[in-house]
Formats: structure tokens, C-alpha cells, sequence
């Protein structure tokens, strides 16, 4: 392991994991991670194959286990995300597989996808436009028994990764998904279910070109996942077009945003006059994230 700190624990075959965890998270909290005592324990229970509330209970490392315990806390600590490290995300139920090209689902999402599961009734069809992962298609399908799934990707890079936690998804007993390969964008992606859809969902990108963003976003998630032109809104305004097009009367939509868009983006949709019932919803941290809005009845386009 690097760093100016001796290592207390070098040498020894047989060493409590809980010592090696607190180094490192000493290594770590040094590094500036703000969360490095849960990354260590990640990477600890990933090394030894433990879940993370039985680390104090065993032994401890070998020292080829501590090796490869310190070569991932030493990526870790250079910005590396703790979830390429160990190649998966939780998401709600979920246990999905990412790295490279494909955005790392975040806990904010969570919210959406819970309040679009609260509504959605079983049998439904249901949109996940900006699928990443397939974290939100994935977990309404895990979560909504028959719910009709469609989760639409540009990315050649993200797609193969949607397309594995797909199938790891549909082999563990829940219900296929359908991904879709296109621009959420295009009116003619899903055009065939247009005015048959019963929720939309969408985490786009939605960062303004240009903004600062943490080192771990920057070096490690896709650009196109993250940044929607000047504005952060590139996405975020032909995607209210489709899902307006795309959903039933009656259907929901619901669109993940940037904290900064908490006035723009319901004023985008109140601006579309097939849209009602439109409300921001915060995070846990009290700052504005998604809206939500419910398709009228009887409108003219
Ligand atoms: C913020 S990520 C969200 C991924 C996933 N829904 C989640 O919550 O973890 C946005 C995703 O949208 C995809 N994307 C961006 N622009 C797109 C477009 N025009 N059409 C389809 N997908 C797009 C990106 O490749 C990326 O996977």
C-alpha cells in the first residue's frame, strides 16, 4: 500500500479484517474520499467474499489477500469508483454489473424509480428512456410482477452492460426486459407504442456543459451521460416531447434533473400543455432532483 502511513498490519499472514479495514480507511480519508470507511469495508467483504455485517466475525486476510486488499485500496485512494473496482452497483433489490462506458446508478435514483413503483399497477408498459445500467427498467421489472419493460440506450459503449444485467435479471426469475438501441430523442424510437404507455421514466443527462463536476464523475462516467449541453437541459426538452407522445391519458411521467433545474424543468413541462398534475420532488439531502407529471385526458398536441 503507498502512502507515508507505516502499515501496522504488513507481513502477517492471518490478520483481523477489521485492522486492514481502519488503515484503509485511513489511507483513504487522506486521499479525500468522503466516504472511506464504506469503501473500505466494499472492498474488504469483495476481497474476502464476505457480506460487509460479517467482516468483524472472521479471521482476516492471508497475505495474498491483503495484496490484493491493498491494490485496490491504493486505486481507490487514486479516484478509481469503489463500483468498477468491484464491478457492480447496488440499486434498490438490485445488484448490477458496471466499469467503463456505462454511468454508475445513484442512490438519488433510487426516489424515482420508488415513486414510479408505488404507482405503477401490475401488467403495465412502462419506458426507461436513458436505461445506463438498467437500473430503474431492471428494478421496476424486479419490483412490479408482469410490468412490460422497455429500456432504450444510445451508447455502444453502456449497451453491453444494459444488456448482461438484462439477461443476469431475466435468468434469476424476472420478467425480460426489451432493450431498445436508439436516441430517446427520435420520434421514431417506440413510435409503435405511442399513446399506449403507462409510465415513462427517465434519468438523462443533465449537467450544463462546462460545470464542475467531482474528479470521480469527470475521469469515470461517460460525457454523454452526464452533460446535456449549455444549459444542462439538451435532453431534458425533447424527452417531454416523447414521453407526452409516447404515454396513455392517465399515464405518468417522471424525469431526473439537475438541483439547479428545479423551476426549469416543471416549467418545461407545464409549457406542454398535455401535461398536468405537475410537481418537484427533492432528495434525501433536501435538494430539488426529479419531477413528475401525469398525461391529461383529452388534449391537443
Ligand atoms: C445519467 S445516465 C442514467 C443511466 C441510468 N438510467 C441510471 O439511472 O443509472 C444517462 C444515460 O443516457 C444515455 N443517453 C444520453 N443521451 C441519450 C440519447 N439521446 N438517447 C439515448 N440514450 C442517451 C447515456 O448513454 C447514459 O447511459
Amino acid at each position: 500500500m503507498t502512502g507515508d502511513m507505516e502499515h501496522p498490519i504488513e507481513g502477517t499472514d492471518r490478520t483481523r479484517a477489521l485492522q486492514a479495514v481502519s488503515y484503509a480507511t485511513n489511507v483513504l480519508s487522506k486521499a479525500g474520499m468522503p466516504s472511506a470507511r464504506v469503501d473500505a469495508e466494499i472492498l474488504a467483504s469483495h476481497v474476502l467474499g464476505v457480506p460487509r455485517g460479517r467482516l468483524a466475525l472472521i479471521d482476516g486476510f492471508t497475505a495474498a489477500k491483503l495484496g490484493e486488499f491493498d491494490a485496490l485500496v491504493a486505486r481507490r485512494a487514486a479516484g478509481e469508483p469503489v463500483q468498477h473496482l468491484v464491478g457492480s452497483a447496488g440499486f434498490r433489490h438490485l445488484d448490477l454489473a458496471v466499469g467503463p462506458g456505462v454511468f454508475v446508478p445513484r442512490p438519488e435514483t433510487e426516489l424515482l424509480a420508488g415513486w414510479a413503483i408505488t404507482l405503477i399497477t401490475p401488467g403495465t408498459t412502462v419506458v426507461d428512456l436513458c436505461a445506463g445500467s438498467g437500473a430503474i427498467a431492471l428494478a421496476v421489472a424486479g419490483e412490479v410482477p408482469g410490468a412490460r419493460v422497455y429500456a432504450v440506450e444510445r451508447s455502444p459503449a453502456a449497451l453491453p452492460w444494459l444488456r448482461r444485467n438484462a439477461e443476469a435479471r431475466a435468468a434469476a426469475g424476472d420478467t425480460p426486459i426489451h432493450v431498445v438501441e436508439g436516441d430517446v430523442t427520435d420520434p421514431a424510437v417506440l413510435a409503435d407504442l405511442d399513446g399506449t404507455v403507462d409510465a415513462v421514466l427517465c434519468n438523462p443527462p443533465y449537467v450544463p456543459a462546462g460545470a464542475p463536476v467531482p474528479a470521480d464523475v469527470a475521469d469515470h462516467d461517460p460525457r454523454d451521460a452526464v452533460f446535456a449541453g449549455a444549459d444542462g437541459l439538451a435532453v431534458i426538452r425533447p424527452v417531454i416531447g416523447r414521453a407526452a407522445a409516447l404515454l396513455r391519458p392517465g399515464g405518468v411521467f417522471a424525469v431526473e434533473h439537475d438541483d439547479s433545474q428545479g423551476v426549469a424543468v416543471p416549467a418545461l413541462l407545464r409549457a406542454d400543455s398535455r401535461f398536468t398534475d405537475i410537481e418537484d420532488h427533492h432528495d434525501l439531502a433536501g435538494r430539488p432532483r426529479y419531477a413528475t407529471a401525469v398525461h391529461v385526458a383529452d388534449c391537443t398536441p
